[in-house]
């Protein structure tokens, strides 16, 4: 295969929340393996990420957490990055929407296309929200799908039955702001004619044609996103705005459009070019190498984002002019967990990034059940027990058990030097060709983006070998016949030798303590297949078990945590906050106190002050439960106070500490007075 330029991008995912493990096995790790894969095969490749930091899902969350958007993000970006860090996704750059270099791109690229005229200015009537004084575009505003009857579609897109919506298409619409309907109200803005697009797209997708250096091989198109982009097309496409009445987004770059940013949908792919440009720069390279030409644009993405991908972004790349339109788009199907969706808003999900706070030395077990399930051209499931099964039955006791025979015998008996290879027998024969076939299949695979199946290839080849020990008992045959155990381990090792090389896109941590195990650390791809990769007489390093079993209580202990945090958000309580340190929880010093007395703090309404015996002194507390109790019900009272807050002045009073309530859905206070005999000043942990 020819050396070639690839650039491989990920779905930037939206900085409004964390991953799931549905984001991964859909979009993140697919696209690590491909990626690894192509470097070891010598390709020049930009693996592209970063962070959707526009759009409502952005501006909903933060009014969800009361927060400002740039809260939001911020904290999202660190928490996105620092989770695929720890995963080992080896992106060249994991990039953000609101860095300054993407506004330009984004902005220079709409410039481009307006002076192109290839926009219509269009003035019509869209839903506004009169008491948030604001239009309500995509999700902003929910309605029954007029399609399937669906009653929670968004003004985008319905999410059960995935067909693209405008507002206006909605049933009895409902403003996510207020929670009222909407009125209609008049706006201006700037569509992408996609109905005259509908011929070349047709083409394009469907035979893989269009000018000669777009050419890509249709057959290497899954089917579903053929058929998704086909349906989009036959049910006839229609203009689509590519700006929004936001006040959060990329300004619309044009004289009379203040109030007026770019379509996120816009934005955001473009945020791919823009992305390559910030690395090209840290990396002293020339960004439209990889941009333009015979490089091979692959995009990563769940099956949500395919009319994005394969017909909205293609239009705008050629009407542009300037670049490449994508190779190939492909996009992963749905996982589920344990029986149902995942759903962040019924909190019905498993996060990478507390998975990776568990399971810290994990990252391989899960990457391995994660492509082993990948929901590639079908929707597929997670669930604990498979995750248990996977690692036990497939990677300890296949994977790790061959392994670690191969190299514990080889240390037993030849003081960790690789033997000679003898006579080859006929079943050695037979291994040693399974040596040579896996390869060019797992491979074959691997470019036409099977990850799943690729990854079942190579594991095949570690069941080839375990079976080859599990029969050829060297253990035994040691007694009796050492020359032959000579020629069995040889060819044990040769295979180890092929999987430390073979899983290294797969299960990196694991391939590099095999490596180590082999003493292979100077290695190459193109040793695979090779039944002569360690000489006789190179040296052997004492293996270590390469995976823990998972048990049962391992397992029922992920059940518990993944129920425990649904019903929470089913029980319309606020969700679990993040989890803290056991050493900043040991911070808090929490005492049981008495209310000796307290007054009502002059104009102020919610604001008690409290004189409290905390045990150690009697202190000043000003306490917002003045709509909740009266001064004078509530002297006496045991309460939990939260002692070392930095005194705060509140209304000219200076408060030291903080009680602490109980609160329910509707907001009503109670006291959590201790129901026991505790002295003031006790403390409680
Ligand atoms: O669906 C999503 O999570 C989007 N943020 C994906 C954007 S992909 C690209 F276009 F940037
Ligand atoms: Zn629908």
């Amino acid at each position: 295969m020819d050396k070639k330029r690839y650039t491989v991008t990920a779905a930037l995912p939206y900085a409004n929340g964390p991953l799931h493990l549905g984001h991964v096995a859909g979009v993140y790790l697919p696209a690590d393996i491909f990626v690894r894969f192509l470097r070891h095969k010598g390709h020049d490749v930009a693996f592209i990420c970063g962070s959707d930091e526009h759009g409502a899902a952005i501006t909903l969350r933060a009014k969800k957490e009361g927060v400002t958007p740039q809260e939001i993000v911020d904290k999202y970006y660190t928490i996105l990055a620092d989770s695929f860090k720890k995963f080992d996704v080896s992106f060249d750059i994991f990039h953000r929407t609101s860095e300054p270099i993407h506004r330009e791109t984004a902005q220079d690229f709409f410039k481009t296309l307006h002076n192109k005229g290839v926009f219509t200015q269009k003035t019509n009537q869209q839903y506004f929200d009169e008491k948030y004084e604001q239009f309500l575009a995509d999700r902003y505003i929910t309605g029954e799908c007029p399609k399937c009857g669906f009653a929670e579609a968004y003004g985008d897109q319905c999410e059960k039955c995935g067909s693209a919506l405008s507002p206006n298409d909605l049933i009895r619409p409902i403003s996510k702001l207020s929670g009222d309907a909407p009125v209609l109200r008049e706006t201006t803005h700037w569509f992408l004619p996609m109905e005259r697009h509908e011929d070349w797209l047709k083409d394009w997708i469907q035979n893989g044609k269009l000018e000669e250096k777009q050419i890509h091989d249709p057959k290497k198109w899954r089917k579903q996103v053929v058929g998704q982009c086909m349906s989009w097309i036959d049910g006839g496409l229609q203009p689509r705005a590519m700006t929004r009445d936001l006040d959060w987004g990329i300004p619309v770059p044009l004289e009379n459009a203040e109030g007026k940013v770019l379509y996120v949908w816009l934005d955001a792919p473009i945020g791919y070019i823009s992305a390559t440009k910030a690395w090209a720069v840290e990396q002293q390279k020339n960004w439209k190498n990889y941009w333009t030409g015979d490089t091979e644009l692959v995009h990563f993405i769940g099956k949500d984002n395919i009319v994005f991908h394969a017909l909205i972004f293609p239009i705008l790349l050629k009407e542009h002019g300037d670049f490449i339109l994508p190779k190939n788009v492909p996009a992963s199907e749905f996982l589920n967990l344990e029986g149902d969706k995942f759903s962040t808003s019924r909190n019905w999900a498993v996060w990478l990034h507390e998975y990776l706070e568990r399971h810290p030395n994990k990252t391989d077990e899960l990457k391995y059940t994660l492509t082993a399930i990948a929901p590639e051209s079908r929707d597929s499931e997670f669930t604990w027990n498979g995750f248990q099964s996977r690692v036990n039955n497939e990677l300890a006791d296949v994977l790790g058990n061959f392994v670690n025979r191969a190299l514990v015998l080889t240390n037993k008996y030849f003081d960790g030097a690789v033997p000679e290879l003898g006579t080859v027998e006929p079943e050695d024969q037979r291994v040693i060709k399974a040596i040579g076939e896996v390869s060019p299949l797992v491979e074959e695979k691997l470019y036409n983006y099977k990850i799943r199946e690729a990854q079942g290839e190579v594991m095949s080849l570690a069941r080839i070998g375990n079976r080859y020990l599990a029969e050829t008992e060297p253990w035994k045959l040691i007694k009796t016949d050492k020359e032959r155990v000579k020629t069995i381990l040889n060819i044990a090792l040769q295979i180890t030798a092929n999987l430390s090389i073979l899983l290294d896109p797969f299960l990196p941590s694991t391939a590099r303590k095999m490596r180590t195990f082999l003493d292979l650390e100077a290695f190459n791809w193109s040793q695979c297949g090779k039944k002569d990769i360690l000489p006789a007489g190179h040296h052997t390093n004492k293996p270590s078990i390469l995976f823990e079993k998972i048990d049962d209580a391992f397992v029922e202990k992920e059940q518990d945590l993944l129920r425990a945090s649904q019903q929470v958000e089913e029980s319309n309580h606020e969700t679990q906050k993040e989890t803290v340190a056991f050493d900043d929880f040991l911070k808090l010093d929490i005492r049981v106190g008495e209310i000796l007395s307290a007054k009502k703090v002059k104009k102020a309404d919610k604001l008690l002050e409290l004189n409290v015996d905390t045990g150690l002194d009697q202190r000043t507390i000003v306490s917002g439960i003045a709509q909740h109790f009266a001064p004078e019900d509530i002297i006496g009272k045991k309460v939990s106070v939260l002692m070392n807050l930095p005194p705060r002045k509140i209304r000219g009073v200076v408060s030291n500490g903080m009680l602490l309530m109980g609160e329910d859905k509707d907001g009503k206070l109670t006291f959590m007075s201790p129901e026991c005999d505790l002295e003031n000043g006790a403390t409680i942990r």
